[in-house]
């Protein structure tokens, strides 16, 4: 798959995901196969005003790339400066958030609001275009109403401003993450348009992701959820597109992983802040796993990288021991 002047090595893209997606968590979806990762969003107006927090979001690792940063706003020069700001930091594409319906967002005009706003949008995508050389994506929704008018609409004014791809998520904007994403409407969207079309929305299974690119024929799968503590999701879905078995999750696979995202946590991240995340994190991995509760217990009060996969290694020994041999 080809984003402007990027190739991809697979069609496997990772959601951007606030307050999920950063550098430790991307690089594994990236070694099980992911072949774009992308930043959580990013607030434009911190971006220009130097704000540490969110100049931290742009951290990245050789590894992961290509990389693409989201950024969110809704004031093109702002929107220009903070996409120049993300291309000087190593971006290798930028994607403009057209999609997010949380309501502080909403508010400022920003995220799914610009799907209500054309001339906005135009505004934004045409001062972005000419402020970065880097491919240019943007992400949106199905609209404000079900009935995908909004979404053709708005792909049409990102693709005549020079967007290279679109990742559409087809849920109106009032749905939130409820009910099911309408996949008719990703099929409208890649009708309409000449540019790549990424579909996203209820990737669960290997499964699903055959069925969206044949049902819808979008050019790329976004997966956001079902990569949470399940980054093998990424490899499935490749062995599945490809025709080839896939393969189930071994117990040691799964522990491995955990380790090696401990140690790109601590090491990206610190000892102790990587610490105080992994504590609600790396329950995700164990999900469905027995006794998982009593692993969960376990992790609550972890403060060093030694002790983390001290506790891993022992949670992974009992299953092993007790239900294995
Ligand atoms: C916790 C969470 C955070 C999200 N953050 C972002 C974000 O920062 N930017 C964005 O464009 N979409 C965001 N989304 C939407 C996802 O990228 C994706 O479109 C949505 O979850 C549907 O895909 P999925 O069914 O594969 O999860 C977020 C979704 C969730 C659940």
């Amino acid at each position: 798959m080809q984003i402007g002047t990027i190739t991809l090595d697979n069609p496997l893209i990772m959601a951007p995901l606030a307050g999920i997606s950063n550098l430790p968590f991307r690089l594994s979806a990236k070694k099980e196969g992911c072949a774009l990762v992308c930043s959580e969003m990013i607030s434009s107006n911190g971006l220009v005003y130097k704000s540490e927090k969110t100049l931290r979001m742009l951290e990245s690792a050789p590894e992961e790339k290509p990389l693409s940063i989201q950024i969110f706003g809704t004031d093109p020069s702002m929107m220009a400066e903070a996409a120049t700001i993300a291309e000087a930091s190593g971006a290798d594409i930028l994607d403009i958030n057209f999609g997010c319906s949380v309501k502080k967002v909403i508010k400022t005009g920003a995220g799914v609001a610009l799907m209500k706003t054309p001339r906005k949008a135009a505004a934004i995508l045409t001062a972005v275009r000419q402020s970065i050389k880097i491919p240019l994506t943007v992400k949106i929704r199905t609209g404000w109403e079900k009935s995908g008018t909004q979404a053709v609409q708005t792909a049409k004014i990102a693709e005549s401003c020079g967007a290279d791809a679109i990742a559409v998520h087809p849920r109106t904007a009032t749905q939130g993450f409820g009910g099911q994403a309408d996949w008719t409407i990703i099929s409208t969207v890649k009708k309409a348009t000449a540019i790549p079309i990424i579909g996203n929305g209820d990737i669960v299974t290997p499964e699903d992701a055959v069925r969206m690119r044949k049902m819808t024929g979008c050019d790329g799968v976004m997966i956001g959820r079902a990569a949470i503590g399940n980054p093998w999701i990424f490899s499935q879905c490749l062995a599945g597109l490809r025709g080839e078995n896939i393969l189930p999750v071994y117990l040691d696979q799964r522990f491995e992983v955990m380790k090696s995202y401990v140690r790109t946590s601590v090491e990206y991240i610190g000892e102790r802040p990587a610490c105080r995340m992994l504590r609600s994190r790396l329950g995700w991995f164990v999900k469905g796993l027995r006794y998982s509760s009593k692993f969960r217990e376990s992790i609550k009060h972890i403060s060093s990288e030694k002790e983390t996969l001290q506790l891993i290694d022992a949670y992974k020994d009992f299953l092993q021991f007790n239900f294995l041999f």
